[in-house]
């Protein structure tokens, strides 16, 4: 492969949207950020400048960093922030992978505005098991507020209650006609009648699942989270933070001069405070002949807010494509088998320092198997490879949560024992694992979309109501699960996954529900060397930032 070199420069650039202008952390003084290409096989070698005052990293999602956890970017897992003025060089090789990938800052809620497209093509000479697309169109999902993501979380975790919502959903950063003052500021995809177009569509919002849909157009799904499916066609898609997911649009034979909507809004299932605004962004035909004065547009219709059996149905049509030239490698034996609750509670509020604003004068939190996580003040990765874990971090996490009891019936609210603390677990290297996560409804149930990082995993199995350990495992699909690196564990519901721990390292695995995300809901993998030397993490570069 060739090695593509890119330069990542951190700077505060003024944007405009909504009639609101505000000075934001940017790469490059773009938004959304620059788009990094490379091809299967290839090294990216990025160089990241921090030119703010503020710390930052750079994750890139769903790259599987063989050996190389150093370039992989989440704060206090892998790395040590990169400090003002400082740089560090992300360098990592795409193995055995190809498809849309994206990228992201991953510290607090710098991701709001520090996010772009990472597209990995084929091999030469290796084309798509689909329709060669005429185009290829990024097509990336964001949140737009008005104020500083970064003041909105502060105070949140101030005073215990929930983050403010956004202004605005983005396609490509512009929020679309239906906001006011925001006309000008729409996405607008050109296409010629008769062709076959690729969108490569990133949900890089912060707190919601998106529904997506183009007006009179099908969508055929073809690849989710860099992994190709089973095509299926549908009007309308489902996507939750973290995912990406590849369509291909055709375009009518014959359409001079139409011009369609294509919005995207929120599904909701928790009760908390939300966005249910849309965006918009118009596919527009062109045409030779001009005597079309007006454009009649189009406009989709999107399922209801809450609409789970669209989400469910959609869901069960996700398949490995689990053809010869690229198998579902499902691990078939488990040597561990883990049961983690995820969900929100409270916490007791420490009325001295916080204005408890959460429920009857708590703080929320959130957790997994009851354990709020705490981010350590060096990095866990470091801590490990030099043998400096004391103080860091204990390799205690549990693999059942401390309290059994009927989580999706109506659970007391004192089955939370959302303590902060520092737990890892550890996987001997090669370990094949089953996890089930099992979403809680101590504060109402609410779909989680759960990321791992270094690894993808099959799903195999998923369902409504309590995991049963007796029956469910009876259906487990270990044929063509869809292979993905985040999954939406159902409201009020369980997924089961499977993964090998074949990559050694120290890897997060969170909800991309950011606001989840800061209250708790993360821990980290501990994956061990194995014997041979290509089982080994590589050493960290010379220039790993320091804490
Ligand atoms: Cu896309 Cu840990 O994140």
């Amino acid at each position: 492969g060739l090695t593509r070199h890119y330069e990542f420069n951190i700077k505060m650039q003024n944007v405009t949207r909504l009639c609101h202008t505000k000075s934001m952390v940017t790469v490059n003084g773009k938004f959304p950020g620059p788009r990094v290409v490379a091809r299967e096989g290839d090294r990216l070698v990025i160089k990241v400048t921090n030119q703010i005052s503020n710390n930052i990293t750079i994750h890139w999602h769903g790259i599987r960093q063989l050996r190389s956890g150093w370039a992989d970017g989440p704060a206090y897992i892998t790395q040590c922030p990169i400090q003002t003025g400082q740089s560090y060089v992300y360098n990592f090789t795409v193995v055995g992978q190809r498809g849309t990938l994206w990228w992201h800052a991953h510290l607090s809620w710098l991701r709001s505005t520090v996010y772009g497209p990472l597209i990995i093509l084929p091999k030469h000479n290796e084309p798509y098991p689909f329709e060669k697309p005429y185009k290829e169109v990024p097509v990336i999902f964001g949140e737009w507020f008005n104020a500083d993501p970064e003041a909105i979380i502060r105070q949140a975790l101030k005073t215990g209650g929930g983050p403010n919502v956004s202004d605005a959903y983005t396609i490509n950063g512009l929020p679309g006609p239906l906001y006011n003052c925001s006309a000008e500021d729409t996405f607008k995809l050109k296409v010629k009648p008769g062709k076959t177009y690729l969108l490569r569509i990133i949900n890089a919002a912060l707190n919601d699942e998106l529904f997506f849909s183009i007006a009179n157009h099908t969508l055929t799904v073809v690849e989710a989270d860099a992994i190709y499916v089973k095509p299926f066609g549908t009007d309308t898609i489902l996507i939750t933070p973290g995912q990406t997911t590849n369509v291909l649009l055709k375009t009518k034979p014959n359409f001079p001069g139409a011009a369609f909507f294509m919005t995207a809004r929120p599904y909701v299932t928790g009760q908390g405070t939300f966005d249910n605004s849309s965006v918009a962004g118009i596919l527009e035909y062109e045409f030779p002949s001009l005597h079309l004065k007006k454009l009649p547009l189009f406009k989709p219709t999107l399922p209801p807010l809450n609409d789970t059996s669209f989400a469910t149905n959609f869901t069960k049509k996700l398949r490995s494509l689990a053809s010869p030239q690229f198998p579902a490698n499902v691990p078939k034996k488990v040597d561990k088998h883990f049961f983690f609750t995820i969900g929100l509670g409270t916490n007791p509020c420490d009325k001295k320092n916080q204005t408890c604003q959460g429920p009857n004068g708590t703080k929320f939190a959130a957790s997994v198997n009851n354990i709020s996580f705490t981010l350590p003040t060096t990095a866990l990765l470091q801590a490990h490879f030099f043998g400096k874990s004391n103080g860091v971090y204990s390799p205690d996490f549990p693999i059942n949560p401390f309290h059994w009891f009927n989580y999706t019936g109506n659970p007391p609210n004192n089955t939370m024992v959302s303590n902060g603390t520092t737990k890892v677990m550890v996987l001997p290297f090669n370990t094949s694992v089953e996890l089930v996560l099992q979403d809680t409804s101590i504060l109402g149930a609410e779909s989680h979309p759960l990321h791992l990082h270094g690894f993808n995993f099959f799903i195999v199995g998923q369902g409504f109501g309590n995991y049963d350990p007796q029956k469910d495992p009876k259906n487990f699909n270990l044929v063509d699960p869809i292979e993905r690196n985040t999954v939406s564990v159902p409201s009020g519901g369980w997924v089961a996954i499977r993964f090998l721990a074949d990559n050694p390292g120290v890897w997060f695995m969170h909800c991309h529900l950011e606001v989840h995300t800061s209250w708790g809901l993360k821990m980290a993998w501990l994956v061990l060397d194995g014997k041979l030397p290509n089982q080994k993490l590589l050493p960290p570069p010379a220039d790993l930032p320091k804490c």
